[in-house]
């Protein structure tokens, strides 16, 4: 079932639900705002039409060379949206091991070559880091924030995060989600034979979709059923597939109180979803708005705040007052980029992902926060959310970034960037493990620095998928070819 593409006709439903209202299967969608007044919005093509998606798809893989040639003066113009270590900074060389020489060697001064160099002063500040080691082994990390869709399209991508990982928490937005313990048995089976490939011994472990009317029996079996870690919670409206997420929280409190009962963790998807409310602004807004009151009301539920992209979110992680209720996971995108990345050069929208990327000032933030004193309590989520390439360029291009292919390579870069390469490890193999009361992986995995290129695609179950960083060559620090 190709179904994750599938008709998004109640995407902004329940938006709020006094604040909009929607007319199905039209072209032009009407809505009304709180205020009153009537907007028209284009319909989004984004989840609605996957043969509108497909068919525009092998049209955009067989582009012309002039396509061609735009895209690539689009890539080299933005070539320096990354971030920079602050001066003074020092690289961290102190836990992690070294290896002999590599064979990207001690040469290695720029950390993208070929088609698009770094920005220099962000080369620089690996080049220093680079010189200091090798190889860095590490326990095997978790992904506790991944898509890996259906039908044909998992076995094209779960491998890439079978390479890499031991574990990973599996999202449930499918069309119809995957809603139940045994909706989710189903679908795990699929993916650890998918997984099989590269490795034997990943585990996906699941988290249901929560739905106004999910109910406490649900919760239970899922308890019982020992893969199930928690629920879902999508504002309906949000993000890709949410149309069948929770419209007000006050309808879902008997499954929330069910679930702290249980031990089971609340996965939040923290933005509201007003139309009147800036894009940038809504995970700040849910904080205020719902998480605060939410967390207030149900004393023992445990909650992660999934793919955190502002200092408020950060700051009001790290700053909860009890240690062990309250996390968060950061994915790579948020991390390594600002928005400018959306329009450098040009629209860019592989890059565009929900939450959507924020001002630099926010994305130091939350790099800040998962080397800081609190890091505990932030870990690894990729969010790698593949859509089909024609998906993603497109009159609505749908929301997500494919990261799985190089995932760990790309925090690596990050943390080395504030020089802090030293709390990869903790960040990518012992915290999520420890909030989510599993063991810990046994495995190791060593990053070395190698030279490699990003291909332009990937196959994703018949169609292609264009990964993070798509046509770059990279060389160190740590980066490596899965
Ligand atoms: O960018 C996103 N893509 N954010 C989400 O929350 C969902 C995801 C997807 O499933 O495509
Ligand atoms: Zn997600």
């Amino acid at each position: 079932m190709e179904t994750y593409l599938k008709d998004n006709e109640r995407e902004m439903r329940a938006t709020t639900s006094t604040a909009m209202m929607t007319t199905t299967r039209t072209t032009t969608r009407t809505t009304s705002t709180s205020s009153g007044r009537a907007l028209f919005l284009p319909r989004c093509y984004c989840s609605s039409l996957s043969s509108f998606a497909s068919s525009f798809a092998s049209s955009s893989s067989s582009s012309s060379s002039a396509t061609k040639s735009r895209r690539r003066s689009c890539r080299q113009s933005a070539s320096n949206s990354f971030p920079s270590r602050a001066a003074g900074e020092t690289a961290a060389t102190t836990t992690f091991r070294r290896g002999g020489e590599g064979k990207g060697g001690r040469a290695a001064s720029k950390f993208f070559v070929g088609r698009r160099a770094m920005s220099s002063s962000f080369s620089a500040a690996f080049s220093s880091t680079t010189a200091a080691a090798d190889s860095l082994t590490m326990t095997k990390p978790d992904d506790w924030h991944l898509h890996v869709r259906d039908g044909s399209k998992i076995a094209s991508v779960v491998p890439h995060t079978a390479k890499q990982f031991d574990r990973a928490l599996i999202m449930p937005n499918l069309q119809p989600p995957v809603r139940t313990a045994e909706e989710a048995s189903g679908y795990r089976k699929l993916i650890l034979e998918a997984a099989k490939t590269t490795n034997a011994k990943f585990e996906p472990h699941m988290t249901l979709y929560l739905t106004d009317e999910t109910s406490e029996k649900t919760v239970e079996d899922a308890a019982k059923c020992g893969f199930v870690r928690g629920f879902k919670l999508y504002p309906a409206g949000a993000t890709t597939n949410s149309s069948f997420g929770v419209t007000d929280v006050k309808k879902v409190m008997p499954a929330l109180k069910k679930m702290a009962e249980l031990g089971l963790i609340l996965q939040v998807h923290g933005e509201v979803t007003h139309q009147t409310v800036d894009i940038f602004d809504r995970e700040a807004r849910y904080i205020e708005e719902v998480l605060k009151p939410l967390l207030e009301e149900v004393k023992d539920l445990r909650v992660v705040m999934e793919h955190i992209t502002t200092k408020n979110a950060a700051d009001f992680v790290s700053n909860f007052p009890e240690d062990g209720r309250l996390a968060a996971t950061i994915t790579p995108q948020h991390v390594l980029l600002n928005r400018n990345a959306l329009f450098k050069g040009g629209m860019r929208p592989h890059l565009y992902c929900l939450p959507i990327l924020k001002r630099e000032e926010h994305r130091e933030a939350v790099l800040n926060a998962a080397v800081g004193p609190k890091s505990e309590r932030f870990f690894l989520g990729t969010d790698s959310a593949p859509h089909p390439k024609g998906a993603k360029e497109s009159a609505c291009g749908c929301a997500g970034v494919f990261s799985a292919h190089a995932a760990l390579s790309f925090y690596a870069m990050a943390f080395d960037s504030v020089g802090k390469l030293d709390k990869l490890e903790a960040f990518a193999s012992h915290n999520g493990a420890d909030f989510y009361r599993v063991p810990r992986n046994s495995g190791t995995i060593t990053l070395k620095r190698e030279e490699w290129e990003v291909p332009e695609t990937y196959e994703f179950g018949g169609d292609v998928v264009v990964p993070f960083f798509a046509g770059e060559r990279f060389r160190g620090p740590f980066n490596k070819k899965f």
